[in-house]
This record gives structure tokens, sequence and C-alpha cells, in this order.
């Protein structure tokens, strides 16, 4: 029995994949987006920037709207899942563009002490 859960997990991507695709169209919101991250929790495990802490790194350059969605509706770890009820697909899409928004640190060479 256990081993059909990956793909009932893959069965639910694939039916709400699309939805959210579409959804990609409105341009997410960061300053919402921040919001929701530090609300729903998010930012305890993921660290206020996205930048990483018990959750993994999420931040900056972070992976498409649509992904995170597959990705928290099923997570497959110690995740807690969140439902389309708790966090839906627009508030996926701010918390998306407010990681997008987070800027990469400096590079070395452009750190004085470390030259
Ligand atoms: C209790 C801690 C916790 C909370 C709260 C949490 N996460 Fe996570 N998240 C994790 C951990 C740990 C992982 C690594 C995979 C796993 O164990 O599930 C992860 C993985 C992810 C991934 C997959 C990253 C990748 O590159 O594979 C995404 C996306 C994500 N989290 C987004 C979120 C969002 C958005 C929220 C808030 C709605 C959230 N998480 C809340 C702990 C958490």
């Amino acid at each position: 029995m256990k081993h059909r859960t990956p793909w009932l997990a893959l069965l639910v991507a694939a039916i709400c994949a699309p939805a959210l695709a579409r959804a990609d169209a409105a341009p997410g919101e960061p300053g919402r987006g921040f919001t929701a991250f530090v609300e729903l929790g998010c930012s305890g495990c993921h660290g206020t920037v996205g930048q990483g802490g018990p959750g993994l790194r999420l931040a900056p350059q972070p992976i498409s709207a649509q992904a995170i969605a597959i990705y928290i509706r099923n997570p497959t770890g110690v995740m807690p899942p969140f439902t389309s009820a708790e966090l839906s697909d627009a508030t996926i899409i701010d918390i998306q563009a407010y990681l997008a928004s987070v800027k990469p640190p400096p590079k070395l060479a452009d750190i004085p002490l470390l030259n």
C-alpha cells in the first residue's frame, strides 16, 4: 500500500500543475509574499530571507512557483504539507516573487577584508 503514495502525489501534481502554470501569468507581489512567508511559518525553517536553516535554502534564485507548489502540497521529507485551502496558488506565486527578490550575497572578490 505504501508504494502507491508517490504515484498519487505525481497524479495530483500533474492535475494541479497546468492550473498553476496559467496562474503564473499573473505576477507575484514580493511584499505580500514576505508577509505570507513569515505568517505561515516558512521563515521559521527556511530563514527570513530563505537562506536555509532546518529547512533548505530557497533563495536567491528560487525554483519556479509551480515547482514550489508541487513540493509543498506533497512534501516527501520532514516538511509539513500545506493544502491549497491553507495556502493558495496565488500566495505561492507571491512567495516565489519574494524569494526571487532576495539579492544574492556579494562575490568574495568584492569583500575587501578577504582580499
Ligand atoms: C518545520 C519546518 C518547515 C516549515 C514550516 C516549512 N518548511 Fe519547507 N522544507 C523543510 C525541510 C526540512 C525541507 C527539506 C525537504 C524535507 O525534509 O521535506 C523543505 C523543503 C522545501 C522545499 C523544497 C526545496 C527544494 O529545492 O527541493 C520548498 C519549495 C519549501 N520547503 C518551501 C516552503 C514554504 C513555501 C513553506 C511555508 C509555506 C515551508 N517550506 C515551510 C522544512 C520546513
